[in-house]
């Protein structure tokens, strides 16, 4: 098998030089200022080795990733009842997809889509202030991370209110069907500012690690999530957490993951790796082009992938 810290090493400097390297997101004005030229890549592995390269300690907007720990904040607090808001199948949609929506009566497919992102997040703001919903989803990664310092971009988040009008018709349709249920106001401040958490590669692939330990968090010992519950979430990540793009993801990288428009994917080799990597550029499903080809290497390479024997 490969060597994991070359490997990783190679990778970074391959990446670092190629030239297509995607469009960075531009409808949310703040991300188009964002180089395409950073890459970084972060891997730690079940028994702790923690490898990195490239941009690895620059924190980047990690916008759709953020789905991923609001979602496990809302089952924290209202365990299967979430599943009577949104649902479990993989969309074959666009992430911020309308005509869905209104098909199906309000109810998102998948908790990782736009609309069913901030049906969860109603769920985790419920009646509260914005501020309270978003710190505590900012409390839930600084503990996985074990960092303090992770904080929200204010002028990201600003530049997502300001320009966010199709979560906003998908915000006050849900509304219209009774699938949000708080103010429509107040959960869309809390989405855009999850959304607009920043961490680094090396932050991101802490803030994951208990996914690939069946829901323990490696650091304290503790559980996160059940068993059964990390098992349920690793196969939301593989069959939604790319969108339109997710059976390309699983046919090429095999692995859960979760990605943003940032250029962040978190992917999860269970028993294995947890590995996060950052490119800002995108492909037309909005999912990091080099993120995507590096995680494809790279797990190849080391032989993680769920549908391995071994993997
Ligand atoms: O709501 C939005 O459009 C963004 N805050 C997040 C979308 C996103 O990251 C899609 N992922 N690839």
């Amino acid at each position: 098998m490969a060597d994991l810290a070359e490997l990783v090493d190679q990778i970074a400097k391959d990446m670092a030089t190629t030239p297509e390297r995607g469009r960075v997101a531009d409808y949310i004005p703040e991300l188009a200022k964002v180089s395409p030229a950073h890459f970084g890549l972060v891997a730690i592995t079940a028994d702790g080795q923690e490898v990195a390269a490239g941009d690895a300690d620059l924190p980047f907007s990690i916008q759709s990733v953020s789905k991923l720990f609001a979602l496990v904040e809302a089952l924290g607090r209202n365990a299967d009842a979430v599943w009577a808001r949104v649902g479990r199948e993989p969309s074959g949609s666009a992430f911020n997809s309308i005509v869905q929506l209104e098909a199906e009566g309000g109810r998102p497919r998948n908790p990782f889509i736009n609309a069913g992102a901030i049906a969860v997040t109603d769920l985790v703001a419920a009646g509260d202030d914005p501020r309270a919903g978003v710190g505590a989803i900012l409390r839930l990664v600084r503990r996985l991370a074990g960092d303090d310092g992770i904080s929200v971009d204010g002028a990201v988040a600003y530049s997502e209110a300001a320009t966010g009008h199709r979560n906003a018709a998908l915000a006050h349709f849900m509304k219209a069907h009774g699938v949000i249920t708080g103010s429509v106001d107040a959960t869309l401040s809390t989405y855009f500012h999850q959304c607009a958490i920043a961490m680094s590669c090396r932050q991101l692939a802490r803030a994951g690690r208990f996914l690939m330990h069946g829901g323990i968090d490696p650091a304290s010992g503790e559980a996160i999530v059940s068993p059964e519950r990390a098992r349920r979430i690793n196969a939301l990540m593989l069959t939604c957490g790319h969108y339109d793009a997710s059976g390309e993801f699983a046919f090429r990288v095999g692995l859960p993951a979760k990605s943003g428009v940032g250029g962040g994917i978190l992917a999860i080799a269970p028993g294995r790796a947890c590995i996060a990597v950052w490119s800002p550029g995108l492909s037309a499903q909005g999912n990091s082009l080099l993120g995507t080809a590096a995680l494809e290497r790279l797990a190849g390479a080391m032989g993680w992938n769920v549908f391995n024997p071994d993997g």
